[in-house]
């Protein structure tokens, strides 16, 4: 094969992994394999420049910063449309359609209302040449240099003729969650909610920068049905469906009602079931289906007369604040959170609200009886907005930040010049030293059975455990652990059994369980991949981290911080000792028994998740994949499995069970 058609192949595979990834949500390689294919296509682009084409993956983001926006007309205008909170003017808009139609039957379709910013693409043979904010509606920014890092974005479609798509730039709510938490970890203030900080993230002057952030687009409408090109299909449902053809990720949720009846039962379907969408909507929107009728029914002072969008109510609630209290976290930060009286807001009792620190508390200007308004969106957690002042009562206290620590050293708190967090900086703080534990032992961690917050504070209070590498010893302290209060033989050989099987968690797992500052999931996994043990990953310069992709100076900084201290060098000799894998297993793979065998995991398994079998397989020379052909070596079935099965079954695919699996292994 030549060098350029290998570079094609790579291109059209990274492509089409976007696309199973960001399209229809079932990506059949790892995030490892997508990052070989990615490497592999950067490094041939190196040693041939020449052949670097603008619409290649690794194009994303581009050098320099922009210096300033430059402005673009949008033709036709990024139209807005009329809001209603209530059902009966969603029956008002059904008749208004009718009578507009004179009496002929419509179709609608429904999607979900994105709590986003609005974008517009351009291409041009094919290319994206342009995408730009909505603006005023007439004018936008041009923000090309941004978009083209948003990897649902595509950069090259299978449509020569000028094609517009318009949609919305959304977060999910766990890579806003996270966002934060680093945010906060390093002292700075918290984005306010995932919208503004995609708003203010698609406003930056520096490509990298937006890079960073994980930002996703939808698409909502095309003027493909202008034009009389392939897929101009006369509705909008299927105009639609083509955009997702050409490679757009569309709302999956979308669906055809055949009357308003229909609609309002979405409308009250999604009301439900939004939080489990894994990001923030705002509504449904309601769109008339044919095109023909869409243009008969026209629009009014910018606002299509064939759509509208329902609003939820967000989800607010008013309740009192008892008292604001302390919360110590792993790394020392100190924050302020609120006590609530315990209130119902979407469907959770909420009684706490965390205040993030000290100049967020007096900005708001917060006083202890208090009547606050909270917040809840997703599974955003809930936060307070403002205070209703008007309702402020003669004796509602002032709060200042207290001076010194909740635990029981009663140690100084210190706020750095600059940065908004005060920390503990007592070593030995029982509270910093409960959330590492308890962070250890987390199910995303080292998920340890048996060693919940209960446990830990017990052991703590008992002085069994005062770190991480106490929790390996916890097995020879068992006449001191069923003395304590609810311990009893059987759930002391369940924790023993837990903290045994704990030892076979991956490296990167170990890695992230350390709780060593800025090193969340995905960083441990880039770093064990990177640096394979944690003897080279422990004397790696700053230089040799930052060269890896995705390590900024602040994660450099705090892992060499982290590894430079004695007291956590002795703790990972003791975890060593213990029998923690140290080392990264998929590196030096364990065998080559599977070599040249590919396996398809279908439905639910009991004793390890999908990522831990995928890892064995790999482990062991074979390939994980996602859908199941006559190719494919064994399909591993755990229970409800569905069409995977069916398909191992007419084509013959030898079946294993979660129990045959295991046995080979
Ligand atoms: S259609 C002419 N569909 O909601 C039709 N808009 O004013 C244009 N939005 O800012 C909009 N999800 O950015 C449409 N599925 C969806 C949407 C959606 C979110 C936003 C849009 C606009 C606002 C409506």
């Amino acid at each position: 094969m030549t060098v350029e058609s290998r570079i094609q192949k790579l291109r059209e595979d990274i492509r089409k992994h976007d696309y199973l990834y960001y399209v229809e949500a079932r990506p059949v390689i790892s995030d490892r394999e997508f990052d070989a294919l990615l490497r592999e296509l950067e490094d041939l682009e190196q040693q041939h420049p020449e052949l670097i084409t603008s619409d290649s993956p690794t194009q994303r983001v581009s050098g320099e910063p922009i210096s300033s926006f430059v402005t673009v007309a949008h033709t036709p205008p990024m139209l807005s449309l009329a809001n209603t909170y209530s059902r009966q003017e969603v029956e008002d808009f059904g008749r208004r359609v009718q009578k507009g139609l004179e009496g002929a039957p419509a179709q609608y379709v429904c999607e979900l209302k994105y709590d986003g910013v609005a974008l517009s693409l351009l291409y041009e043979n094919g290319l994206l040449v342009r995408a730009a904010t909505r603006g005023d509606g007439e004018r936008g920014d041009d923000i090309t240099h941004n978009v083209r890092t948003i990897r649902s974005v595509p950069l090259s479609i299978a449509h020569k003729a000028p094609l517009q798509v318009r949609g919305e730039v959304y977060m999910l709510n766990s890579d806003f969650i996270e966002l934060n938490r680093i945010a906060l970890e390093s002292g700075e203030k918290p984005y306010a909610n995932p919208r503004n900080t995609t708003a203010g993230t698609l406003k930056q002057k520096d490509a990298r920068e937006v890079a960073k952030r994980s930002l996703r687009f939808v698409a909502y409408w095309t003027d493909l049905r202008e034009t009389d090109g392939p897929g101009s299909s006369g509705n909008h449902y299927n105009s639609i469906e083509h955009l997702k053809s050409l490679g757009f990720p569309v709302c999956n949720e979308m669906q055809l009602c055949a009357d308003i009846d229909a609609v309002l039962a979405y409308i009250n379907e999604w009301d439900e079931k939004r939080d489990t969408l894994g990001f923030q909507i705002d509504g449904v929107v309601i769109k008339v289906n044919n095109i023909r009728q869409q243009r008969e029914l026209g629009s009014v002072a910018r606002s299509p007369r064939w759509a509208i969008a329902f609003k939820y109510e967000a989800k607010k609630a008013l309740t009192q604040l008892l008292n604001i209290t302390l919360q110590v976290g792993r790394t020392g930060v100190v924050t302020p959170v609120a006590e609530l009286d315990p209130v119902l807001l979407a469907g959770s009792t909420i009684s706490r609200a965390t205040l993030h620190n000290e100049d967020f508390v007096h900005e708001l200007d917060l006083r202890i009886g208090d009547t606050v308004e909270i917040e809840k969106g997703g599974e955003v957690i809930p936060k307070v907005n403002r205070v209703i002042l008007e309702e402020r009562k003669k004796g509602a206290v002032e709060w200042h930040m207290p001076t010194t620590c909740p635990c029981h050293y009663h140690s100084p708190l210190h706020r750095p010049v600059g940065e908004a967090n005060w920390y503990c900086e007592h070593g030995n703080c029982p509270w910093q030293i409960r959330r590492r534990l308890q962070h250890f032992a987390s199910r995303d961690a080292m998920d340890i059975d048996g060693l919940g917050e209960k446990a830990i504070d017990q052991f703590v209070d008992a002085g069994l455990i005062g770190n991480v590498a106490d929790v390996y010893d916890l097995p020879g302290k068992r006449d001191a652990i069923i003395s304590l209060d609810r311990w009893a033989p059987k759930s002391y050989d369940k924790l023993v059994s837990g903290i045994n099987r704990s030892k076979e968690q991956p490296f990167a797992r170990v890695l992230f369980a350390l709780g060593i500052r800025f090193v969340g999931e995905g960083v441990a996994k880039i770093l064990a991949k990177a640096f394979k043990n944690i003897d080279a990953l422990s004397k790696a310069s700053a230089e040799q981290l930052t060269n890896v992709g995705e390590i900024g100076d602040r994660i450099a900084e705090s892992v060499i911080e982290f590894f430079s201290n004695p007291s956590e060098r002795e703790i990972i000799n003791r975890l060593r000792k213990a029998g923690l894998n140290l080392a990264a297993e998929f590196e030096s793979k364990t065998s080559n028994e599977f070599e040249g065998m590919t396996f398809v995991l279908t439905g639910e398994l009991e004793t390890m998740t999908r990522r831990d079998a995928e890892d064995l397989i790999e482990s062991r020379g074979g390939k994980p994949a996602g859908s199941v052909s006559k190719k494919t070596t064994y399909v591993v079935a755990g229970a409800n499995a569905g069409s995977k099965l069916q398909k191992a079954q007419e084509l013959g695919v030898t079946i294993l069970s979660e129990e045959d699996f295991k046995k080979m292994l």
